[in-house]
């Protein structure tokens, strides 16, 4: 029997198969094994599409709703749902849509019908409730049935990624790994002896790269689509609503924006406002479905500053372009509590491993926001340099997924 792996991420999903006891990565998208985990509903041909196909949708212009981050909303306490064109779609049922896609690619590629997985999950859903939490790994649960699997095993994606790294290793040794994604920071601490790995803590914080994002849309970016600007009613000048901003630089959160009634305020809201120009790309940035641009502009400078010292965000997509320089300096400063929170977390995998610095034999990094030179600095702070790896930023949790399916199943 064939069992799948799938790392359904915030940002990227990595997707695997075991047959015959062997594990086979299978490409997403081309040449590379992740592919983006957006969902795009085409309003004309009323049908969805996944990953690179769902971003080609989008930009070849046709009309409909695109999707990015959707497992943010897993863990938030509302029920989720989304109408389109008259059909009522909760929160599992749009990711059963992604997973469905996952497992018609691997048993393409299998050649065979597969019915059970191995999903990665990170260790907080949400940080502060427990209750929340499982409900989170629950609605993910419906969605992997409703996209057609009878068995679902749950794995951490540190753990997971803990297998991948270990997986030669026999010398007696303590090791830390984090995993540091679009949506969450995960570690765990693992003990070597031998065949024997002894997982000794996990821990996590709902923090990771879109959390980045959200600080430059909200300290640079945001202004230029009205933040802070004024609007005149009935003689009274106003400062316009900061909760239009607030979704903005949620990614998941968007969504909300597409509501017939916002987008109306909006209008509204630009009629009376003194700076039309700046209201006007907020409304574009809803009608003229130009969000996933606007993601990759943020991501994108935020991705050059992790190889030099000065991005652009380059805005050129609006009737209204514009764009900034943003220095590592400023990116740094702005992300000043998301790396005291990272560091945290850390100190608290090794406080519930029992484990002190020096104890640590080994760090592996991984996870596309490791990549950030202010985030390893973190951990460059307390391990020696010789100690630190980094590798496989994208692969190491499907992977880890993939041979605990192995293992299990
Ligand atoms: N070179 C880079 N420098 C900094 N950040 C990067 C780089 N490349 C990718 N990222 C960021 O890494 C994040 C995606 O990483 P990854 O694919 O590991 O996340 P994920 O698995 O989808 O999310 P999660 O595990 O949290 O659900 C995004 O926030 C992306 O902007
Ligand atoms: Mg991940």
């Amino acid at each position: 029997m064939v069992s799948a792996a799938i790392d359904f991420g915030t940002t990227n999903s990595v997707i695997a198969y075991v047959k015959d006891n062997k594990i086979k990565m299978v490409p997403l998208n081309g040449r590379l094994l992740e592919s983006k985990s957006v969902l795009f509903y085409d309003f004309e041909e009323r049908s969805f599409s996944v990953g690179q196909e769902a971003i080609n949708a989008l930009q070849a212009g046709e009309i409909g709703r695109f999707f990015v981050a959707l497992k943010s909303f897993l863990g938030t306490k509302e029920e989720i749902e989304t109408t389109l064109q008259g059909k009522t779609y909760t929160i599992s049922q749009l990711i059963a849509i992604i997973l469905k896609s996952f497992k018609r690619v691997l048993e393409n590629e299998a050649k065979e019908s597969i019915n059970r997985v191995v999903l990665g999950r990170p260790v907080n859903f949400n940080d502060n409730s427990k209750e929340l939490d499982k409900l989170a790994q629950l609605r993910l649960e419906s969605a992997a049935k409703l996209a057609g699997f009878k068995e679902v095993i749950f794995e951490y994606e540190p753990i997971a990624a803990a297998l991948t790294y270990t997986k030669d290793i026999k010398k007696k040794q303590k090791i830390l790994i984090a995993d540091i994604g679009g949506g969450t920071t995960d570690y765990t601490v693992v003990e070597i002896n031998g065949n024997k790995k002894n997982i000794l803590s996990t821990s996590g914080v709902y923090i990771g790269g879109n959390s980045f994002d959200k600080k430059i849309i909200q300290n640079y970016v945001s202004y230029y689509l009205g933040k802070d600007s004024k609007y005149v009613n009935m003689g009274k000048t106003l400062s316009v609503d900061s909760r239009f901003y607030a979704d903005l630089s949620e990614y998941h959160k968007f969504q909300t924006m597409y509501d017939v009634e916002i987008i109306n305020s909006i209008k509204k809201l630009h009629s009376m406002s003194k700076e039309k120009d700046k209201i006007q790309r907020l409304i574009e940035l809803i009608e003229q479905r130009l969000y996933f641009d606007f993601i990759e502009a943020i991501s994108g400078a935020k991705i050059e500053l992790s190889k030099i010292d000065l991005a652009t965000i380059d805005m050129s997509f609006f009737t209204n372009p514009f764009s900034l320089n943003l220095s590592k300096e400023q990116f740094n400063n702005s992300i000043n509590f998301e790396l005291k929170e990272i560091e945290k977390a850390m100190q608290e995998a090794l406080k519930r491993a029992n484990s002190s610095y020096s104890d640590i034999d080994r760090v592996f990094l991984t996870g596309g926001s490791t990549l950030t030179p202010a985030v390893r600095a973190i951990y460059y702070r307390y391990f020696d340099e010789s100690k630190i790896e980094y590798s496989n930023a994208f692969s190491s949790v499907g992977y880890g997924l993939a041979l605990k399916a192995k293992e299990i199943f």
